[in-house]
C-alpha cells in the first residue's frame, strides 16, 4: 500500500525564545525538519510529504525549498487532529498515513519501518514509549487484556491515569479513509478546547480496528524539542551517536565528546583526530591523515598522509597528500593545494592554487593566485590582489624565490626561477631566472644621535 507522510510543524516554539521557527533550529548541522523530511524519504522514494505549517510560515518554506514537499497551511493550531485534517484532502483515501512531528528529529528509520509494518486497513499502528517520568505526555490506556483503549492527555488524566508510565509519541500509521471518517467526528469539548488526534484511537476501538503499538529502542527518538535545553540534550546525544560510528570505523578521536559533526564526513584509514575539532558540510579525510586540536573543517577534501595542526579554519577547500597545514592557518575559499605542500602560521590562503612541494610558511596572504612548484614563498608576504574596486590575479611560476615581507601587487607575474629579494614591493612582471629587488639603498648617519627624554 502507498504511504503518505503528514509531518506536524505548526506549533510556536515560544519556548525557544527565538524568532526562527522552531523546527528551523539546527541540530548537527541541519534543521529539525529537515531531520524528520530525511529520515521520511528513507521509507521509499513514492512516499509523499505534506508538511502542516503556522508560525513562520515563509521562512520555513524558503528554506527548505529544495524539497519535492506538499505545504499545507493551518492558519490556527486548533490541535493536532484538526492539523491532520489540513492534509488529508491532498492524500488518496486509498493510501496508508505516517503522522510525524518536526520538532522530534532522531527518530530511526528502522522504527518508523516497523511502525508501518504493523499497519493496515484494519490496524492502527501506534507509538509508545515508556518512560521513568512520563509527566506531559499522553498516557496509554489499555484494558485488562492488555489491549490499548484510548489515550489520555495529562491535563484531561485522572490521578490514576497519571501513574500510566506508557506514553504517546505522537506517531501513528493509519489508513486515509479511516482518518476521513474519524477526524470530522472530532471534539474539542477537553480541558484545552483542541480538536484531538488522540482521541481517534478511542474511535478505533469502537470500530473494530486494532491498535497495534510498537517501541522505538531508545526514548532519544521520540524526544520533541520544546526549549534550547532540550535542543543542548539532543545534539549531544545526536553527537556522541555519530562520535560512536566513526570509532566503530577505526577512526582515532582523542575525545569523542570533544567532537562534532556538522553534516557528513567520509574519513579513511589510521586517521586520528584530536580534540575540539569540528567538521561541517561535506568533509572527506584520507587515510593517515592527522587533524591537530581546534581545527574547524567545512566542505573539503582533505587528502591522504596529510597533518593538520591546530587552530586551523579550512573552508570550501582541496588540500593534497602529504601536505602540512598550520597551526593557526586559514584556507580561505578556492583554495587548491597539490601535494607535498607546507602552509604555516598564520598564513591566509584565498581562491589558490598552490602547486606540488611549494611552501608559504609564515604570515602571509596569498590570494587570486596560481602558484607553480616548489616555490618558496617568503614571511610576510603579501598579494596585493585588491585595488579597491577589483580583484586581481598574481601568478608565480615553478621555482620562484620570494624573499620576506615582499608585496606583489597584481595583475603581476614572476617567472619561472626568479627571484625576489627580501622587502620588494613588485609592480611589475618579473623576469624568468633573474634576481628582481625594488628597495631603497642603505644609507649610513653618522652624524646621528638618539633622542634623550626631556627633564
Ligand atoms: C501531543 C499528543 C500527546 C503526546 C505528545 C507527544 C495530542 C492531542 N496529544 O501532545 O498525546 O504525548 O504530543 O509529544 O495529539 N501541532 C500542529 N498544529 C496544532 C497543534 C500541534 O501542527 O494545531 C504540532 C506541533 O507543532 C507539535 C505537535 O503537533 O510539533 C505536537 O503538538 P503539541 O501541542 O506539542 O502536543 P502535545 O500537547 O505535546
Ligand atoms: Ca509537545
Amino acid at each position: 500500500m502507498k504511504l503518505s507522510v503528514i509531518i506536524l510543524a505548526a506549533g510556536q516554539g515560544t519556548r525557544m525564545h527565538s524568532a526562527l521557527p522552531k523546527v528551523l533550529h539546527s541540530l548537527a548541522g541541519k534543521p529539525l525538519l529537515m531531520h524528520v523530511i530525511d529520515t521520511a524519504r528513507g521509507l521509499g522514494d513514492a512516499v509523499d510529504i505534506h508538511v502542516v505549517y503556522g508560525h513562520g510560515g515563509k521562512v520555513v518554506k524558503n528554506r527548505l525549498k529544495a524539497n519535492a514537499i506538499n505545504w499545507v497551511k493551518q492558519s490556527e493550531q486548533l490541535g493536532t487532529g484538526h492539523a491532520v485534517a489540513q492534509a488529508l484532502p491532498a492524500i488518496p483515501s486509498e493510501n496508508m498515513v505516517l503522522v510525524l512531528y518536526g520538532d522530534v528529529p532522531l527518530t530511526q528509520l528502522g522504527t518508523l519501518k516497523s511502525l508501518v509494518d504493523v499497519a493496515n486497513e484494519q490496524s492502527l499502528g501506534l507509538l509508545t514509549a515508556h518512560l521513568d517520568n512520563p509527566s506531559g505526555y499522553g498516557r496509554i490506556i489499555r484494558d485488562k487484556h492488555g489491549a490499548v483503549n484510548c489515550i489520555v492527555e495529562e491535563k484531561d488524566a485522572t490521578e490514576l491515569e497519571k501513574k500510566v508510565n506508557e506514553i504517546n509519541t505522537g506517531m501513528l500509521v493509519v489508513a486515509a479513509d479511516l482518518l476521513s471518517k474519524w477526524l470530522p467526528a472530532l471534539s474539542n469539548k477537553n480541558s484545552q478546547g483542541e480538536y484531538y488526534l488522540t482521541d481517534i484511537v478511542e474511535m478505533a476501538v469502537k470500530d473494530g480496528i486494532n491498535i497495534n503499538t510498537v517501541n522505538p529502542e531508545s526514548s532519544m527518538e521520540v524526544c520533541g524539542v520544546n526549549n534550547k535545553s532540550h535542543l543542548a540534550m539532543l545534539e549531544r546525544y545526536k553527537q556522541r551517536q555519530q562520535a560512536d560510528l566513526l570509532l566503530s570505523r577505526g577512526v582515532t578521536l582523542y575525545d569523542p565528546a570533544r567532537f562534532d559533526l556538522r553534516g557528513e564526513a567520509s574519513i579513511g584509514r589510521d586517521v586520528v583526530i584530536d580534540v575540539n575539532v569540528i567538521l561541517e558540510g561535506n568533509v572527506s579525510i584520507g587515510d593517515d591523515t592527522y587533524i591537530g586540536s581546534n581545527t574547524i573543517i567545512k566542505d573539503s577534501q582533505i587528502g591522504s598522509g596529510v597533518t593538520v595542526l591546530s587552530n586551523c579554519t579550512i573552508e570550501n577547500s582541496i588540500v593534497g597528500d602529504c601536505s602540512h597545514i598550520g597551526p593557526f592557518a586559514r584556507l580561505r575559499p578556492e583554495t587548491c593545494l597539490a601535494e607535498k605542500t607546507k602552509i604555516g602560521n598564520f598564513v591566509e590562503i584565498k581562491k589558490a592554487k598552490i602547486g606540488t612541494g611549494s611552501k608559504i610558511n609564515h604570515l602571509s596572504y596569498v590570494g587570486d593566485s596560481t602558484v607553480g612548484k616548489d616555490v618558496n614563498v617568503g614571511a610576510g608576504t603579501i598579494t596585493c590582489n585588491y585595488d579597491g574596486a577589483n580583484k586581481h590575479h598574481t601568478v608565480i611560476e615553478d621555482h620562484v624565490f620570494i624573499g620576506s615581507a615582499s608585496q606583489l601587487v597584481a595583475p603581476v607575474t614572476l617567472g619561472k626561477g626568479s627571484t625576489v629579494g627580501a622587502g620588494s614591493t613588485i609592480t611589475r612582471n618579473v623576469e624568468a631566472n633573474e634576481l628582481t629587488l625594488s628597495r631603497t639603498k642603505q644609507t649610513t648617519r653618522s652624524d646621528w644621535k638618539r633622542p634623550t627624554k626631556n627633564r
